[in-house]
């Protein structure tokens, strides 16, 4: 079988299984969303979203790109953000980043990936604004990793200084960030609240 053939019947297969556990589940799903997690992560084929925290459709609204990167001027990103605060309500914004993400690998790198590089940028001065900690690192793998932690940590200082989370915060509306990092090597997402400094 090939690979599209395979997507048309792995699709029925899934909606099979998810109508035998639960025989209204399509229905009540279809007359409106009510998530309560945005989650953007990294497009990395081995970070899928619903899948890593095991959660059904309808539960996470999702965006993802290169490296998770949540650019001021990038009007897919903020309306994806605007769209979940303020239409869909959610109580959860999350920002996952990864181990071993290859958009930040290639940013700590000088060669040449094409119009990526423009995007990868934003990266490059993530790790311009942190120089100081990341240059005490002579590890290479080590200040990798530390850069991964750190894209999501400024990306989440980028969605707070949104006008979008500005206002949703100045009217009390409930709402909380945070900033994770997930594992490829062993499958678990790590708050970055939690990791020692
Ligand atoms: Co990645």
């Amino acid at each position: 079988m090939d690979k599209i053939t395979a997507i048309f019947e792995n699709n029925k297969a899934w909606a099979k299984k998810v109508s035998d556990a639960d025989p209204q589940f399509f229905h009540k799903i279809s007359h409106a969303q009510k998530p309560e997690i945005l989650w953007i992560g990294c497009a990395d084929s081995r970070v899928p979203a619903n899948q890593i925290i095991n959660l059904p459709a309808g539960e996470v609204f999702v965006h993802r790109n290169i490296a998770n990167v949540i650019v001021h001027t990038d009007l897919n990103a903020l309306s994806v953000i605007q769209y979940a605060v303020d239409v869909l309500k959610v109580k959860h914004i999350i920002v996952c980043g990864h181990y071993g993400c290859g958009g930040i690998k290639a940013s700590m790198e000088d060669t040449s990936h094409g119009l990526i590089d423009n995007w990868l940028r934003h990266i490059k001065d993530v790790a311009r604004f942190h120089e100081h900690e990341l240059h005490r690192i002579s590890d290479f793998d080590a200040r990798f990793a530390r850069l991964c932690e750190l894209n999501v940590l400024e990306q989440i200082n980028n969605i707070k200084n949104t006008t979008i989370v500005k206002n949703a915060f100045e009217k009390n509306q409930e709402l909380e960030l945070h900033a994770f990092i997930y594992d490829i090597k062993d499958g678990i997402i790590r708050d970055l609240n939690d990791l020692p400094e």
